[in-house]
């Protein structure tokens, strides 16, 4: 792969997304794609054809494999701001920390960061790595914002195409706050655009609206006029229920995911079923409902 990347330009900010083929970096990519605003946007990718997809279509992008910090130096040259994302692993932990300390030498700005909607003295384990991240960013010196999303409702549209318009929940009957992946990444491309003069030092809550998983079945039947249903289990099935799937997910995280259900279920997290709506704050405009979010990507 030729070795590319933009010229800085100090007049204008570079932005470096990594996840772009993820569930919300994919939706980041729109934004941009629909409102650069004052700053030029470097892609990162860990698949060397993805990084080629994206040149292709005119787009400024780099390699970066989180776990080979060999690839940082190149990717970070010339970059202001970092929206840092990492996948469903506990090697967020050493990929976190160690492209923090390659921001700061390279002259990074301002991380923004994807976590989780957690109190400050969660103790459910996946919760308790973002935090740890947080807690390294605010060390760091750099300039951050950190963004707290809810359960995801894009989670469960995969599910419900292949599984005839069933979904499972492991949180009994429980009701969580749910959040749209595109706010998400409405929220991470305004933070993006206007940088740390506004930005710093703020964290965005975005838990948009609270169900329960037979009430998310009831509003999405509703709004697609046919049945989607939902299957009510409790923690101690969601290890087979991955196996089941056969989804290949490391132990440390696949506990936690247990945890997590637990404790919504025990009362320990019951604050995950509370809305804390900080989109419109960010991007002047509402929030995506659970049937807004039905319509626009359930529908065939
Ligand atoms: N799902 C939820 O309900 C929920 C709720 C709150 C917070 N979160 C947090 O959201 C984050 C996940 O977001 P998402 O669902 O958008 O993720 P996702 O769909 O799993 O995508 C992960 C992205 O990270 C990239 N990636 C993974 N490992 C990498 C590596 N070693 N080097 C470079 N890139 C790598 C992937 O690229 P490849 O294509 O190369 O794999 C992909 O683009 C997690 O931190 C999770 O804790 C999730």
């Amino acid at each position: 792969m030729e070795n590319h990347v933009a010229k800085p330009d100090p007049a204008s900010p570079i932005v470096l997304v990594i996840g772009t083929t993820g569930q919300v970096g994919k939706l980041i990519v729109e934004e941009f794609d629909r409102d650069l605003g004052n700053v030029r946007v470097r892609y990162a990718a860990r698949k060397p054809e993805r990084v080629d997809e994206l040149r292709a279509a005119g787009r400024d992008a780099v390699r970066l494999d989180l776990d080979d910090p060999r690839t940082f130096a190149h990717a970070l040259y010339g970059v202001d701001r970092v929206y840092l994302l990492t996948g469903y692993t506990v090697a967020m932990l050493a990929q976190s920390k160690t492209l923090v300390d390659a921001a700061v030498k390279a002259g990074v700005g301002h991380i923004v960061h994807q976590g989780v909607f957690a109190n400050w003295d969660v103790t459910d384990p996946h919760f308790v790595w973002h935090q740890m991240i947080e807690r390294y960013i605010e060390g760091s010196g750099l300039a951050w914002t950190h963004l707290h999303p809810n359960v995801f409702m894009d989670g469960l549209a995969s599910e419900i195409a292949t599984n005839d318009g069933a979904f499972s929940v492991y949180w009994d009957n429980r009701r969580v706050g749910w959040i749209a992946a595109r706010d998400i990444a409405a929220v991470a491309a305004t933070v993006l655009r206007q940088g740390p003069s506004r930005h710093g030092g703020k964290e965005y809550w975005l838990s948009t609206e609270v169900a329960s998983g037979p009430e998310v079945a009831a509003i999405l039947s509703d709004v697609l006029d046919r049945e989607i249903s939902c299957d009510v289990r409790g923690p101690e099935e969601f290890l087979a229920s991955i196996a089941k799937r056969g989804l290949t997910v490391e132990s440390w995280y696949a506990d936690a995911g247990v945890e997590f259900n637990r404790q919504v279920i025990d009362g320990r997290m019951g604050y995950i079923g509370t809305v804390r709506d900080d989109v419109e704050f960010v991007t002047g405009r509402p929030s995506t409902s659970l049937r807004q979010w039905g319509k626009e990507n359930l529908t065939d």
